[in-house]
């Protein structure tokens, strides 16, 4: 049997260089990769609306944004099933089984949720419940589709892990019904984690320092131009410039190839003939952000198309997550059969177990 991956986003926003860089590319990869005989993209609106209670029609819109960004990227819905959360039911009656497996010891613990509290003021204000048990819900994602490979950014991994406690529990007390999934990190050091505009903190909705997939070129050119952290001390374009922590050259690390010099800036043969002009001085900002301006906007130009394409099909999108949840559907609900079978709370499916059950127990205590 083949591999299984699941992975997810929560529909809150629409995708940006960072999803792209962090996890949208390596779907693309993985779509090809016969190894995993399914894949699920899940729409996290439940998730979501953990810290968005008061606003669902933020997240109904958004899972349609998701969705859009990911066919605009080029993932393939006949390839990879894209499925709505809250449609799939399995999912959070697992969590419900699951509760019972985690302390709050254990859940305080999470470094992700808790920087994500700090990060949404619940460190002062109260935090909601399922806010703070959500990596529970994630677990019950995770092994409701069987994963036994999700691939996410590196922020994710205490929500596997926790997952993999709950599975090893889980199969130590029922029995071994559940898989154990395995975290999966895109390859290259540098794509792992895409900083902002600002170059302050990972690129995000929420800081306002994102360049969104569906950014216009002018938008794009904007952001670029008036935006982008660079070299502070780099006042004159003779000053001596640094390379660390100046945002142009974080993303031409990540997105510039030789042939973009060829093209674009031949009085370069590569990028490091480049840096080092840069920090000899002589080589202006300006100059440096309409390389990069251009890489990206070529880069974004066909995505920014497709996705024009399907906002004029949103129908077809509709019934791409549609099929896409069926499947889901089908498969989540396999695997809850299963683990209220191992519970033995699957009371009516089959009426002569419980009542013989029920007569034995009876008269084994009358016995006494
Ligand atoms: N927590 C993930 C994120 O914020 C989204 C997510 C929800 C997910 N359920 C999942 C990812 C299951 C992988 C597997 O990005």
């Amino acid at each position: 049997m083949g591999k299984i991956i699941l992975t997810g986003d929560r529909p809150t926003g629409k995708l940006h260089l960072g999803h792209y860089v962090g996890s949208v590319k390596m779907r693309k990869v993985l779509q090809e990769d016969k190894t995993y005989s399914e894949i699920y993209i899940l729409l996290a609106d439940l998730q979501a609306l953990t810290d968005n209670a008061t606003n669902p029609d933020k997240i109904r819109k958004n899972i349609i944004e998701c969705a859009l960004d990911y066919l605009a990227c080029g993932l393939d819905p006949n390839r990879l099933s894209i499925c709505v959360q809250s449609s799939l039911p399995a999912l959070y009656e697992l969590y419900m089984y699951y509760l019972n497996l985690v302390s709050t010891k254990r859940l305080e613990r999470n470094p992700t949720v808790k920087s994500e509290m700090q990060m949404r003021g619940f460190d002062q204000e109260g935090l909601p419940v399922g806010f703070y048990t959500y990596p529970i819900s994630q677990a019950a994602d995770i092994t409701a589709f069987c994963a036994t490979t999700v691939p996410v950014g590196e922020d994710q991994d205490p929500m596997i892990e926790q997952a993999r406690e709950i599975v090893e529990k889980f199969n130590n007390i029922y029995g071994n019904v559940l898989t154990l999934p395995e975290t999966m990190h895109p390859s290259s050091e540098i794509s792992k984690r895409l900083p902002g505009l600002d170059g302050k903190s990972k690129m995000s909705k929420s800081l306002g320092n994102a360049i969104y997939l569906s950014d216009e070129s002018e938008v794009l050119k904007e952001k670029i131009m008036k935006r982008m952290f660079t070299d502070p001390t780099h006042l004159q374009i003779n000053d001596p410039g640094k390379i660390d922590g100046n945002m142009v050259f974080t993303y031409l690390d990540i997105f510039a190839t030789d042939k973009d010099f060829k093209e674009l800036l031949p009085e370069y043969n590569n990028l490091n003939e480049m840096k080092e002009h840069y920090k000899r001085g002589g080589l202006g900002d300006v100059k440096c952000k309409n390389f990069l301006y251009n890489i990206l906007n070529n880069f974004l130009t066909p995505i920014r198309e497709k996705r024009h394409y399907w906002e004029s099909h949103i129908s077809d999108i509709y019934d791409i997550i549609q099929d896409g949840t069926k499947k889901a559907l089908i498969k989540t609900n396999n695997t809850l059969d299963k683990v209220k079978e191992a519970m033995k709370i699957d009371y009516f499916n089959d009426k002569s177990k419980i009542t013989k059950e029920w007569e034995e127990w009876l008269a084994s205590n009358r016995m006494d």
